[in-house]
């Protein structure tokens, strides 16, 4: 039983070689939209800033939205990540899992000015699936996410529930939240109801990680569109044993003799 009372876990993966993979793929992606080129992945990754410098907000968020249209073309990235974790995802969702189809890359360079503000991802995500935000270098300090656990989280909504003070809201998250390290090999799983945002990178590396959604294919769905927004990834027997004779054509002889089948 995993112990996931506060929200939020690190884990480390069973498998490295598809993150290895992802990470080599996105070297080689960074290597194009940013037009530089270093052999070694971290130093490609967590030096992008000086790969790349002098660049506004618009002309990195070009490139940003480029390489992930690249990145998700060509790989199948959510694939990749459960191979990487699939104990822990098995354990979390159990055996009909279904998977963002296309994973986020965000890339957060030292002083950037806008980091993600503190939010929660349900309801517009189900409050039943999980993300995993998995770093693409070691992540430390302000260069990690912050969260606020379950218990936390709950007692500020219940306070905005009272008081209607959003000010005093994101104020209060903001000073709570704990820095959370994870390191390349590792992945942040929380759950969508909990808070959590990024500040300000005040390390001298850049920070470019990836974050995924995955549920419960019988798990209720959230605000967005399930059908467009996920794809299915595993299916036990039972469900396609179940599902094949629910998608039967009516065998009239079957309604005839009803009562006996009953
Ligand atoms: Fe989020």
């Amino acid at each position: 039983m995993i112990d996931f009372k506060k929200g939020y876990i690190i884990k480390k993966c069973d498998n490295i070689e598809p993150l290895k993979e992802i990470q080599n793929y996105l070297c080689k992606l960074l290597h194009k939209h940013f037009d530089f080129y270093h052999d070694d992945p971290f130093t490609s990754l967590n030096q992008l800033h000086k790969f790349a410098p002098n660049l506004n907000a618009t002309q990195l968020n070009e490139k940003r939205v480029g390489l992930i249209e690249d990145f998700n073309n060509e790989i199948d990235c959510s694939e990749m990540i459960f191979s990487a974790f699939e104990t822990i995802i098995t354990q979390f969702l159990g055996p009909d899992i279904l998977a963002q189809k296309k994973s986020n890359v965000v890339i957060q360079m030292p002083n950037d000015p806008n980091p993600s503000e503190i939010h929660r991802d349900a309801p517009s995500h189900s409050p039943y699936e999980i993300v995993l935000w998995v770093p693409m270098v070691d992540c430390f300090k302000t260069k990690a996410m912050h969260v606020l656990d379950h218990q936390k989280s709950n007692v500020l909504y219940d306070f905005l529930a009272k008081n209607d003070d959003w000010a005093n809201f994101e104020k209060e998250a903001t000073a709570q939240s704990e820095y959370v390290p994870v390191n390349f090999g590792e992945a942040l799983i929380f759950s969508t109801t909990v808070l959590h945002g990024s500040h300000i990178n005040k390390e001298n590396e850049t920070r470019v990680s990836l974050n995924l959604r995955y549920k419960n294919i019988f798990s209720p769905s959230g605000l967005k569109n399930q059908l467009q927004y996920f794809k299915v990834l595993k299916t036990s027997d039972l469900l396609k044993i179940g599902s094949e004779l629910q998608f039967k054509k009516i065998d009239y002889n079957l309604q005839k003799n009803k009562k006996e089948i009953d």
